[in-house]
């Protein structure tokens, strides 16, 4: 019998993780047992999302929506579906388009009190055609006067390959393209981005400052010369991809992995293979009576270290993808889901191959 969410039920009540169970209970006691939608219940439920901490204190919701790719009316509806079902961390980023319908979101939340500013944390990105340092802190300005919001909880240097912008002082996602309508790439260092980033913190603009696929090599040289460590650094991993390496070297100094592509995306190319059907999670899928998506969310989440996003515009899915509190993968069914490691990036960023700071031309 259904009580809570599409995923719950009794059943899986009495399995309850210990390490979960009291968030499990709160969010299933302050759920009335007739719903004509899951959402009416979920209005209580904010914290049924643990929190990581970061070396500054700050938490951050260990689960967050992700909204690549989400356009329009659609993302608008989700992100308002993701506050009302319990997320409170909101993952957007210039390049995506889509700062304005996620800040509309937002701020209609705000106003129909579904949540709080307070209570949210708001991530977006600087794009790579925006690194030079003098871009920095307009282009924060730019998106924050998109998603109408006074200041971000977090701002991420989007990447560390810089293509030239469009103009001088053009504040744009798209850089300039060759005659063949290439990227042309520039020779920004990180670490002189870093240092207009902490100005962003400066100003209030930013409450936290981050990076996304760096490499140990250039998270160093930013830790080396900067007056405000990075809280987070946002990159590709799932089973195929575990980076262990990178996370040993990120937890080693204080910053925290937040992961993307969990569930493998949307666009494959045809010979990417698909972690959502692979047969050992949907194995485990029928084992714990879940969906492959909640297998691998819990792998994330399970791991005590990695903040996961997880994007969907789908109600139904966004509502499922929390669903993961309330059951443990065993020992066993982790070390069958170490066994998919294969290095296989589904974002290699290859059309910044040629820059001087692509990250993948070393190990982690
Ligand atoms: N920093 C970076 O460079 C970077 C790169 C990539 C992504 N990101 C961030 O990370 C977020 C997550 O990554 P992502 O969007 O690339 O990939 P993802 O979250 O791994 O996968 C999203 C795809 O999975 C589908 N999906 C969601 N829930 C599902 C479920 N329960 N069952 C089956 N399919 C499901 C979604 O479709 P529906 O929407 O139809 O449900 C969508 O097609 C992004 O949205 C973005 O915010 C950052």
């Amino acid at each position: 019998m259904k009580i809570n969410s599409p995923n719950i039920d009794r059943k899986e009540i009495g399995n309850a993780g210990h390490l979960e169970q009291h968030i499990f209970a709160a969010y299933v006691l302050q759920a009335p047992v007739h719903r004509p939608s899951c959402i009416d219940a979920t209005e209580k439920m904010a914290n049924f999302v643990k929190a990581v901490k970061f070396y500054n204190g700050v938490e951050c919701p260990i689960l967050g929506l992700g909204t690549y790719r989400g356009k329009n009316q659609e993302v608008y509806d989700a992100v308002k579906h993701a506050i009302r079902a319990g997320y409170r961390h909101i993952d957007t980023a210039l390049i995506y388009g889509n700062e304005a319908d996620v800040g509309r979101a937002i701020n209609d939340s705000i106003k129909e009190s579904a949540v709080k500013r307070k209570e949210l944390f708001v991530v977006t990105k600087l794009p790579g055609s925006c690194n030079r340092p003098n871009l920095v802190v307009p282009c924060l300005k730019k998106s924050l006067s998109t998603l109408k919001l006074s200041f971000i909880d977090l701002y991420l240097i989007h990447t560390p390959i810089s293509r030239v912008p469009l103009g001088d002082d053009i504040l744009d996602s798209n850089g300039k393209l060759d005659e063949n309508g290439d990227d042309i790439m520039d020779d920004i260092n990180p670490v002189d981005t870093w240092k207009a980033m902490e100005t962003c913190v400066d100003l209030g603009l930013a409450k936290n400052i981050g990076v996304s696929n760096f490499n140990s090599q250039q998270l160093q040289a930013v830790l080396d010369d900067c007056r405000i460590k990075p809280v987070t650094n946002q990159v590709e991993c799932h089973p195929f991809l575990p980076q262990t390496k990178l996370r040993k070297f990120c937890k080693d100094r204080g910053i925290v992995i937040t992961t993307f592509r969990a569930l493998g995306g949307q666009v494959r190319k045809p010979d990417a293979p698909s972690i959502l059907d692979h047969e050992v999670v949907k194995k485990l899928a029928v084992h714990h009576s879940k969906s492959p998506a909640q297998i691998l969310l819990r792998w994330q989440v399970q791991q005590k270290d990695l903040i996961v996003l997880a994007k969907s515009t789908n109600f139904q899915r966004i509502e499922s993808n929390t669903a993961i509190f309330d059951f443990e993968l065993s020992e066993e069914d982790m070390n069958e889901l170490a066994k998919l490691e294969c290095n296989f990036r589904y974002v290699p960023f290859l059309e910044g191959i040629a820059s001087k700071q692509y990250p993948f031309h070393i190990e982690y």
